[in-house]
């Protein structure tokens, strides 16, 4: 029986080491797709930035890999940047995002040095600038907008989208002119320019593209209504991967050159000043890198249905049951089996929308068989829970034939480690 590898380590050898569930991330994925990202995101005339959005898979190895390859980090919590000083992240490279920071979330990042603030609402600067009165360091702010483009997957709508939760809506001018001048006010804040992020899995170079034109149009009102320039923009994330083979993501070079040509282009259009351009990846970086092995326990036959099941589910993977998202699988110590066999794959917890292949073709699984699911490494491990007092999975990184375990599986007693 053939069976799957990943990072030149057999799967048989990975779940009798570390158990099942077990999230396994192959290293050289990831190094390589922020090797393409960093190739491919520059323009002459134009400085670049990465920010890797640590919201879609954080712990200190990955956050080490970030580092090494230099690139910046979008977090939006407290957690996130405790995490990201600890794998030794220069705080300046840290953008802190977030509809409704607490002030002590604010008070933490501005007294652990951290960059870039990006100010969503006008209260939020508000108490950014009580809490830097006074201090000698400087904080770089931009303010997240929102530019009534909604993409997602296949599509891209431009709505009014006024009552998004994020940012602040691009109609009200005269609130963001009221809050840029108000951060101007102190010599320690410097306004650097303006943050959208259009959705998620995005498919559509011209969803950029509608973006960057709608943002230029608005920087330029901004500067000739207000007085208000920007030395740089942030375009936020959302680039698409593949689950299944009905996902065709633009290739990064593709992406980044439509993005970049639409950027200068019309930069020069409107005859804009910014100078430097920042993205905010996390899906793209690390999902295909990522595959979650089960152990196939029960099987079950109904009158429509043959389920099998699986030692994990929902808690280890929300968004089937969250946003109906769909995977691919193999059976993987059958990798030469025919795939004839029209399953369910459900999890083990306490709840029928536990599911998380609905109708897949399989392998004919056997109790017992590794179940290997993929795509599984963005917004898996940094969604998951303990519903049913199962323990999160433990998070290995293979490369070059070797495994290094980066975080353990919980247990019952790591669990129980808050209970007073
Ligand atoms: C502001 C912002 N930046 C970046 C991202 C990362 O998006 P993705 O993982 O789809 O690239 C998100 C995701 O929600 C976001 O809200």
């Amino acid at each position: 029986m053939k069976e799957l590898s990943i990072g030149g380590v057999p799967v048989s050898e990975l779940a009798d080491k570390y158990k099942t569930p077990l999230y396994v991330y192959d290293q050289k994925m990831i190094e390589d797709r922020i090797e393409e990202y960093l190739e491919h995101f520059k323009a002459d005339g134009l400085s670049t930035e990465i920010l890797y959005a640590s919201k879609a898979f954080t712990c200190i190895h990955m956050l080490k890999i970030i580092k090494k390859k230099g690139l910046s980090l979008d977090t939006v919590s407290g957690g996130e940047i405790y995490t990201a000083l600890k794998a030794g992240i220069d705080p300046k490279k840290i953008y802190f995002h977030g509809n409704n920071k607490s002030p002590e979330e604010i008070k933490f990042a501005i007294d652990s040095g951290i960059g870039t603030f990006i100010i969503d609402n006008k209260e939020e600067a508000e108490d950014i600038k009580r809490y830097m009165a006074g201090r000698d360091d400087k904080l770089d702010v931009m303010i997240r907008i929102n530019p009534g483009i909604d993409a997602h997957t296949h599509k891209y709508i431009i709505t009014a989208n006024v009552d998004s939760k994020f940012g602040i809506s691009m109609d009200e001018k005269d609130i963001i002119a009221e809050t840029v001048k108000g951060l101007s006010s102190l010599d320690n804040i410097s306004f650097s320019g303006f943050h959208i992020h259009i959705g998620s899995q995005i498919f559509e170079k011209d969803a950029f593209t509608a973006a960057i034109e709608k943002l230029c149009g608005f920087m330029k009102e901004m500067e000739t209504e207000y007085g208000i320039s920007c030395r740089a923009i942030d375009l936020g994330g959302g680039f698409g991967a593949r689950y299944t083979d009905e996902d065709r993501p633009v290739p990064v070079k593709e992406m980044m050159d439509s993005i970049l040509e639409s950027l200068l282009r019309e930069r020069k259009r409107h005859g804009l000043s910014f100078d430097k351009v920042m993205i905010e990846p996390g899906r793209s970086i690390v999902a295909e890198a990522g595959t979650t092995l089960y152990t196939v326990g029960y099987i079950k036959k109904t009158p429509h249905k043959k389920y099998i099941f699986v030692d994990g589910g929902m808690t280890d993977n929300i968004r089937p049951a969250l946003y109906e998202a769909k995977y691919d699988a193999d059976v993987a110590n059958r990798m030469d089996e025919p795939k004839t066999d029209l399953v369910t794959v459900a999890g083990k917890c306490c709840e029928s929308g536990d599911i998380l292949i609905d109708g897949i073709d399989l392998q004919t699984a056997e109790r017992g068989d590794i179940l290997a699911v993929y795509t599984t490494g963005a917004y898996g491990y940094s969604m998951s829970m303990r519903y049913n007092q199962n323990g999160r999975p433990a998070v290995v990184f293979v490369k070059d034939g070797k495994d290094t375990e980066a975080v353990k599986r919980e247990t019952y007693e790591s669990m129980l480690i808050n209970e007073t």
